[in-house]
């Protein structure tokens, strides 16, 4: 590999793992300009509406359901698909914090399944063996862009009646076979947070394909309420704003070459970390398309250092790498105590969560920054 100049003190700003994506203050005034003008700021105005359209054919679903944020559209998903109450909803400990919030917020008990080595998404061949006469649905997770097992949790799901809810707050865009993401299972859930490639500032979305959801997703969303008279359901308010959505107009113009960069910057690290003993770097299937969300890397035992030393190494040099998703979500106080949260249970997320770092991974990243991060992991020590 080439050799690079020592410049590890160069690093005078913080460098997070990430940066959102901003439009032009004078394109964000202007849409602010016609937001003033039609005095309809927010309940489904014609940025909202305009904004779900586009979407059905950037994330190529058949229906959208825009939220204020990708937890509320969580939330709904699983509220929408009326499982019965207590029922057991198997999903992954290696996630964000809102995945298995989402499932008890409904009265339902969370119950952790293994993830693959590989992708670290649940590992569907442990799926079966935790199914209970009382398990109602599956909640999977295409964590950090990677793919489930599509098609095995569709079988899994099938053979036991089961409903299957994506989280797929990282794989916007994301296609499989040319076929969008967002059309498996009954319901996926795409987050739109700051954070994410394509943002609203906070927002997210429901895709499915049963138009018969669209009525129980609106009222859900919207208190119940389908008109002046008529309050059909129990609903919260989960709607998106006409700012947020004026934002996501100005981004999906953005996105691509946001991801464009992304995939420069993903070269850059594959050029230069690929072959180091130690490290590997986890590798999307075939068929999928990378959403360019997030470049994890997994420090191996023949590393010199481990993946908290190394965090912490990054840290003295301004570096904010990220333990994604370290503590597991089985770990957490309100969780650590479900028999599914043992350790036995769940040998490879126990593993993974100590080994996993995501490097900062957007379009801006300055050649010089992106050369001292893989300086410091080709000479860790
Ligand atoms: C996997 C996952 N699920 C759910 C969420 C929650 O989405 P939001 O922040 O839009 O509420 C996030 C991130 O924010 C996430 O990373």
């Amino acid at each position: 590999m080439d050799k690079f100049i020592v410049k590890k003190n160069a690093v005078e700003e913080k460098i997070f793992v990430t940066q959102p994506l901003l439009p032009s203050l004078d394109s964000v005034n202007q849409q602010l300009e016609e937001i003033w003008e039609s005095k309809w700021i927010t309940n489904m105005g014609t940025k909202h509406n305009l904004l779900a359209e586009k979407l059905k054919s950037v994330l190529k679903v058949k229906n959208v359901s825009l939220f204020n944020n990708g937890t509320i559209a969580l939330l709904t998903a699983l509220k929408a698909l009326d499982l019965p109450y207590g029922s057991e909803v198997i999903t992954t400990p290696f996630t964000f914090a809102a995945t298995p919030h989402c499932i008890f917020w409904n009265g339902l008990q969370p119950v952790f399944c293994d993830v693959e080595p590989d992708t670290m998404t649940i590992d569907a061949d442990k799926i079966e063996k935790l199914i209970t006469p009382n398990t109602s649905a599956i909640v999977a997770v295409h964590v950090y862009g990677f793919p489930c097992d599509v098609e095995k949790i569709d079988k899994i799901a099938k053979k036991h009646n089961l409903k299957v809810i994506y989280d797929g707050a990282h794989v916007f865009s994301t296609e499989i076979n040319g076929k969008g993401i967002g059309e498996f299972g009954d319901i996926t859930m795409f987050s739109f947070h700051a954070t994410k490639l394509f943002n609203t500032i906070e927002g997210g979305c429901l895709t499915y394909n049963d138009d018969k959801l669209f009525r129980k997703i609106y009222n859900l969303r919207n208190f119940g309420i389908q008109s002046e008279e008529l309050v059909e359901d129990v609903g919260i308010n989960g709607k998106m704003n006409e700012i947020q959505a004026a934002v996501g107009l100005l981004n999906l113009d953005l996105f691509k070459k946001e991801q464009e960069k992304r995939a420069e910057v993903k070269d850059f690290y594959d050029k230069h970390i690929s072959n180091i003993k130690g490290i590997s770097i986890p590798k999307m299937p075939e068929n999928t398309t990378n959403s360019y969300q997030y470049y994890p890397i997994v420090i191996g035992d023949d590393y010199p250092l481990t993946r908290n030393e190394l965090y912490e190494k990054f840290k003295t040099i301004n570096i904010m790498t990220r333990k994604y998703f370290y503590p597991l979500c089985s770990d957490y106080e309100c969780y650590k105590n479900l028999p599914s949260s043992s350790k036995e249970n769940l040998p490879v997320a126990n593993d993974v969560k100590n080994r996993v770092l995501c490097l900062p991974f957007y379009g801006s990243l300055s050649r010089d920054v992106l050369e001292i991060i893989c300086e410091v992991l080709n000479e860790p020590v």
